[in-house]
């Protein structure tokens, strides 16, 4: 396996890629980034990544270097260059580099990079044990369908949770459930499949999506709508989505356990029908 990146359209080793000290994304977190799984050597829902990255950079009004389909062929390229075959790639698009100021000026070169890193297999619903959530207020700006790598909030609530023995953060805002720190969270309340609508405070996660395609053709009803703290504490099963952890059944939250304390049937056949979609789009 090679530590290679792709930076500015140049594949280089990692330990020779430079960033200019006044690129706006290292002073101001002023950029956008996407996390794209691999397995077997090929990407998983890379085109939707690619789709969510141009509407966040649009929304930022930071010019894309690449359109989606040259971008998803020089990712696929790098792929092949890394050699890694499970893991994940980071993409990060920051507004590049001038003389620090709060302004955003007219003419300047986006920054793009991206590199492969491996990763461990996600852990499989059922066996194991299930993840532990804290409850912290949800402290984001108002724009959080923007993969905005401006993600202080998120990394001291994630810290918090780990440093307290906890796997993740959940955000509640006004005693509703929003989302977690770096995942997408669902509960399900009498059969149907309960989260909380994408937009101003919950990043519309592509797993999310692709889990919304597998209950529509399983026919579990999903409940778009603010969920309450006390409803997610008392629910059957709460799971947590994202492009890492996949479908990851919830055991705990805060002191309470969830339901039967084991990974509940909804969560179970999401994560089966998940898996065959992962291998229908990657493997053959
Ligand atoms: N995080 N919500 C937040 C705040 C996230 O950061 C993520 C993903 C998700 C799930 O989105 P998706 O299913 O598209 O991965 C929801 C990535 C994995 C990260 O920051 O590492």
């Amino acid at each position: 396996m090679n530590d290679l990146i792709w930076i500015n359209g140049e594949i280089i080793p990692m330990s020779e890629a430079r960033i200019g000290v006044e690129d706006r994304g290292f002073q101001f977190a002023d950029g956008v980034y996407e996390v794209i799984r691999i397995y077997n050597g090929r990407t998983f829902t890379l085109t939707e990544h690619l789709q969510r990255l141009a509407r966040s950079a649009e929304a930022l009004k930071i010019g894309m270097p690449l359109a989606v389909d040259a971008l998803s062929e020089q990712i696929c390229k790098l792929i092949s260059a890394s050699g890694v075959r499970e893991g994940m790639i980071y993409l990060q698009l920051s507004r590049g580099v001038c003389p620090r100021n709060h302004v955003i000026p007219a003419d300047i070169k986006p920054t793009l990079l991206f590199y492969a890193r491996p990763l461990p297999p996600a852990p499989i619903p059922g066996e194991g044990e299930g993840a532990k959530l804290t409850a912290i207020p949800d402290e984001r700006w108002k724009r959080c369908w923007i993969k905005s790598i401006a993600l202080l909030p998120n990394v001291l609530a994630k810290s918090q949770a780990v440093a307290a023995g906890y796997d993740e953060a959940v955000f509640i805002e006004h005693g509703v459930v929003t989302e977690c720190s770096a995942s997408n969270v669902f509960a399900v309340i009498e059969g149907k499949v309960v989260t909380h609508p994408v937009g101003s405070k919950v990043l519309p996660g592509i797993t999310r999506a692709v889990l919304f395609d597998c209950a529509a053709e399983l026919r579990i009803p999903i409940d778009e709508r603010p969920l309450r703290e006390e409803e997610a504490i008392r629910s059957a099963e709460v799971f947590i989505t994202s492009t890492t952890r996949e479908v990851n059944w919830v055991a705990r939250w805060n002191d309470r356990y969830i339901g039967q304390g084991r990974c509940g049937p909804v969560t179970l056949a999401l994560h089966r029908a998940l898996q065959m979609r992962i291998r229908k789009e990657t493997v053959g």
